[in-house]
């Protein structure tokens, strides 16, 4: 049993079952044990989950992020000058591929800055830009600017990373799903009375979804709430002036998100590599996250002043970006690792059975003199 595992054991036997979002929370961001704040989480080939910026072979710059600095330079140049900023940047990777990109771009930001709340992964990222001779293009803060500022905001698989409720939906009557401990210093799954604001929270999904939907779902359903979003929007956008928020994750709208089918929700565990649904095991040493729900970050945006633009499949975005015109040479070139290489990341990032369809891109604008470019929602 790991450290973390007896102090929740500890912690749930003194007070009581853990609302599973405070046991997301801890497993993920407990001080040095969660995944993310000890020396737990790696992406990667070698680690338990690789994201779109880690595909790329090491020292090159990936497909993904040089296609992201093509659409910022030829769509937003102005903007991308300004402030960019990345939130939950894990190791550093996307950070230093879109500088690299974007000085060949010749449109490199005034300031390029890093939020990340864990110190682990800020220290990964210090050591990484250091090793690419950028850490004098960047700095770490815990928030954007307190002054009003112009720019662009980029997080890639920041919300699947946020703690969210599991709720289970009965006939006539909603619980909150929490982590207990039996005799056996195991970790179980008990319910809990639903809060009333969860309770209203999942009232309001019910409500927005249509009746069919609703009277489909198998009784009981669970599903998940991210109740965070509003907040964590508002933080970050509060003093963005004139700008545009790129959020990239894995999701889908409402309708999809809480389907019939899906009445065992989205959350998920990776361990080397391998997807499963035994979420309690080993606590702060695998990772659990959730699908996002699209509609509920459209919804916050909007009580954050944010216009929504697009949201395009992964694929669409980066074909839109223009991918194509970045892999083309390495299809053309005798260098057959650099060929299979740059092919076998082009098709992960594109394939629907892969991240093109899963990931979605969500643009969002906070002036509306920006003009949308991408299918308009
Ligand atoms: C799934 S990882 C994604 C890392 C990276 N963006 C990538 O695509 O490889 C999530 C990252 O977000 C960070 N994170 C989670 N919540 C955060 C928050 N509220 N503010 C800043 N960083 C956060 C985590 O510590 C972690 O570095």
């Amino acid at each position: 049993m790991n450290t973390l595992q007896k102090q929740i054991i500890s912690d749930i036997r003194k007070h009581g079952p853990l609302p599973f979002i405070d046991f997301m929370e801890t497993v993920l961001y407990a001080d040095d044990h969660g995944y993310y704040t000890s020396e737990c989480a790696v992406f990667g080939a070698d680690g338990d989950f690789i994201t779109a910026p880690e595909l790329a072979p090491p020292g090159q710059i990936s497909l993904f992020a040089g296609s992201i600095a093509r659409y910022l330079a030829q769509h937003h140049a102005a903007l991308c000058r300004q402030t960019l900023i990345e939130v939950g940047a894990g190791s550093g990777r996307l950070a230093v591929d879109l500088l690299l990109s974007l000085q060949q771009l010749d449109c490199l930001p005034a300031e390029y800055i890093l939020i990340e709340r864990s110190r682990v992964m800020q220290q990964r990222q210090q050591a990484l830009l250091a090793e690419a001779g950028l850490l004098d293009r960047v700095s770490w803060q815990s928030l954007p600017p307190q002054q009003a500022w112009n720019g662009i905001l980029i997080a890639n698989e920041l919300l699947d990373a946020l703690p969210v409720e599991r709720f289970r939906r009965y006939q006539n009557h909603s619980a909150r799903l929490a982590v207990d401990v039996d005799d056996n210093d195991q970790l179980v799954w008990t319910e809990l009375p639903a809060p009333a604001q969860l309770d209203a929270q999942i009232k309001t999904i019910r409500k927005r979804l249509d009746d069919a939907q609703v009277d489909a779902w198998p009784l009981p359903y669970t599903s998940e709430i991210c109740p965070d979003l509003v907040d964590l929007l508002a933080a970050l956008s509060g003093n963005l002036h004139e700008g545009m928020l790129l959020l990239i994750d894995y999701g889908y709208l409402r309708h999809e998100y809480y389907h019939p089918q899906r009445h065992m929700g989205t959350l998920v565990s990776h361990l080397g590599h391998r997807g499963h649904f035994d979420l309690l095991a080993r606590p702060g040493e695998q990772d659990l996250s959730a699908f996002v729900d699209f509609s509920a970050v459209l919804e916050a945006a909007a009580s954050c002043g944010l216009q929504p633009v697009s949201l395009q499949t992964q694929a669409e975005f980066l074909l839109q970006a223009g991918i194509d015109q970045l892999v083309t040479p390495y299809l053309e070139t005798d260098d057959s690792k650099a060929m299979l290489q740059r092919t076998a990341e082009f098709k992960q990032l594109m394939l629907p059975g892969e991240m093109g369809e899963k990931f979605k891109v969500l643009n969002l604008i906070k002036s509306a003199q920006h003009a949308p470019s991408g299918d308009s929602l």
